[in-house]
């Protein structure tokens, strides 16, 4: 069986950009098209950790850490968790939220939040079987895209 490898992503060619961009349209239908700006964007961006699995040497996974700091605390956040199609069944997300959460300890935070739809069972499987608790609150979102549309729109008035 294939060795899973997984680490931070610090430099991406151009092999890396289309992984990393066949990766994001399985796990966001509304995701703009990736190219390698901003990849480096997000590399640089010192919140932003970009864990990704290889399996034989090929991006096979990713999954995003970001750390949130408040007057409160320190708190990991999870973003765009996905394992290829070809690759999954394999346990290559869970070695990539172990080492996730790995990272997140060494960085001191003390908890660590995501969202994921109920509709992902799978997901919210290996979430679970990771230790993660199902919080009761209300998740919100505020769409600035029709905001800026209405803003404009009033300014012209
Ligand atoms: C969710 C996803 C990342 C899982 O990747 P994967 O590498 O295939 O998952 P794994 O092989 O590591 O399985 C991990 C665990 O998920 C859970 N799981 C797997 N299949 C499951 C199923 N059909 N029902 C419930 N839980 C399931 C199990 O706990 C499993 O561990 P186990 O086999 O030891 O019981 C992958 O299916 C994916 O990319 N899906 C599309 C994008 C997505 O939904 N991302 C999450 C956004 S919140």
């Amino acid at each position: 069986m294939s060795h899973v490898e997984i680490s931070v992503l610090v430099d991406a060619d151009a092999r890396t950009v289309e992984a990393l961009s066949q990766l994001l349209a399985q796990v966001s239908s509304s995701a703009r098209p990736l190219d390698a700006g901003r990849v480096r964007e997000v590399m640089q961006t010192p919140s932003t950790s970009v864990l990704v699995a290889r399996l034989d040497g090929k991006i096979v996974g990713m999954a995003l850490l970001l750390t949130l700091t408040t007057l409160a605390r320190t708190t990991g956040y999870v973003e765009e968790v996905v394992v290829d199609h070809a690759a999954r069944g394999q346990h290559v997300s869970t070695a990539l939220m172990t080492a996730l959460l790995d990272l997140a300890a060494s960085k001191g935070i003390e908890f660590v939040d995501l969202t994921s739809r109920p509709a992902r069972t799978v997901a919210n499987g290996l979430y679970q079987s990771l230790g993660f608790k199902l919080r009761e609150t209300n998740c919100y979102r505020h769409d600035l895209r029709q905001a800026a549309t209405s803003l404009h729109g009033a300014d012209l008035n």
